[in-house]
């Protein structure tokens, strides 16, 4: 049994670790900002701990008997004016410090699969430089790149819904999207595991036009798929990076690029994503 702390706890994937984390018997501490985001998850949860993660000063003893930090803190939809490098590279930090300091033991980060590969994507900057930190800091880490998630895959299915799934390029680029549940486990599994940097994925591989094909199939719908040529992406992509900000550009140019390349990682889990459509589309 260990002791947890989960930074990002109220987040798609934080609610997952709780509840794994839970499940195999460790004792959880949730962060969070608005602890009240717990209400539905809180008989899981040992001990729930308010601070403001970009506020060094509120982070003082939050770490304090953890024997492992997981963070999968980060800008997604978030609106908070704050941009990646406050959230992805200067709050994790923080918290990187206050674990350093609080001895804790081991300090596990969410960051996206081939982030390396992407760093130059704004959305990805930040993670990788905070990644870069957490190597050299001396303390025992993992960083897991996990591919896709599958809430994020309710994108396609709310295109279906609206009649058209537009795809950039022909579609043919493949990727193992994962269920939050399957990446929890993972990582909770991988909690003493020796590895630094585990990439993983869903178990299953589907192109783009698998992926958008079983959308309109869990509704019933007529498939209608748009491919987008790269050409207009590129452009697209030049005119939001000079006329948006980098909250607007940042999520579009990321899923714009990661469109036009093959999104495969070693496969894990037992979701699977037609379920998840049918899953979504009845709720
Ligand atoms: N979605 C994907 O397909 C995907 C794939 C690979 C990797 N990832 C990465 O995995 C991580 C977790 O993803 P997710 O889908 O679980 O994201 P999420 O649901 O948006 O959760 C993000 C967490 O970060 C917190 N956070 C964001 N901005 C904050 C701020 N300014 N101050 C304090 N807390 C803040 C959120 O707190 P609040 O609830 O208070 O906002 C939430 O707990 C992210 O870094 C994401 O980029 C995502």
């Amino acid at each position: 049994m260990k002791k947890v702390l989960v930074a990002g706890a109220t987040g798609y994937l934080g609610r997952y670790l709780i509840k794994a984390l839970n499940t195999q018997g460790h004792q959880v501490r949730a962060l969070a900002r608005n602890p009240e985001k717990l209400d539905d998850v809180k008989n899981d949860i040992d001990k729930i701990i308010k601070a403001e993660i970009t506020q060094p000063d509120t982070l003082k003893g939050i770490c304090h008997d953890s024997d492992v930090v997981i963070s999968s803190i980060g800008i997604t939809r978030q609106k908070d004016g704050l941009k990646y490098m406050d959230v992805d590279y200067q709050a994790n930090k923080n918290l990187l410090e206050e674990a350093i300091n609080s001895g804790v033991k081991k300090f596990i980060y969410v960051s996206v699969l081939n982030g390396r590969l992407f760093r130059d994507l704004k959305m990805i900057e930040a993670k990788e430089r905070f990644a870069d930190d957490l190597k050299s800091s001396g303390i025992d880490y993992s960083i897991i790149r996990p591919n896709g998630f599958f809430s994020d895959m309710t994108e396609v299915l709310q295109m279906a819904r609206q009649g058209k799934v537009y795809l950039i390029g022909d579609g043919h680029y493949k990727s193992n999207p994962i269920h939050g549940q399957d990446l929890a486990d993972f990582i909770v599994e991988k909690m003493g595991s020796a590895e630094k940097e585990i990439d993983v994925g869903g178990p299953e591989i589907f192109t783009q036009n698998e992926i958008a094909g079983m959308a309109f199939q869990a509704l019933g719908k007529k498939e209608k798929i748009i491919h987008i040529p790269l050409w207009i992406r590129d452009i697209t992509l030049k005119l939001m990076r000079s006329f948006t900000s980098q909250k607007t550009y940042g999520p579009i140019e990321f899923f714009m690029t990661v469109m036009t390349h093959d999104m495969i990682a070693p496969q894990a889990g037992s979701e699977y994503l037609m379920e998840y459509f049918q899953t979504s589309h009845n709720c």
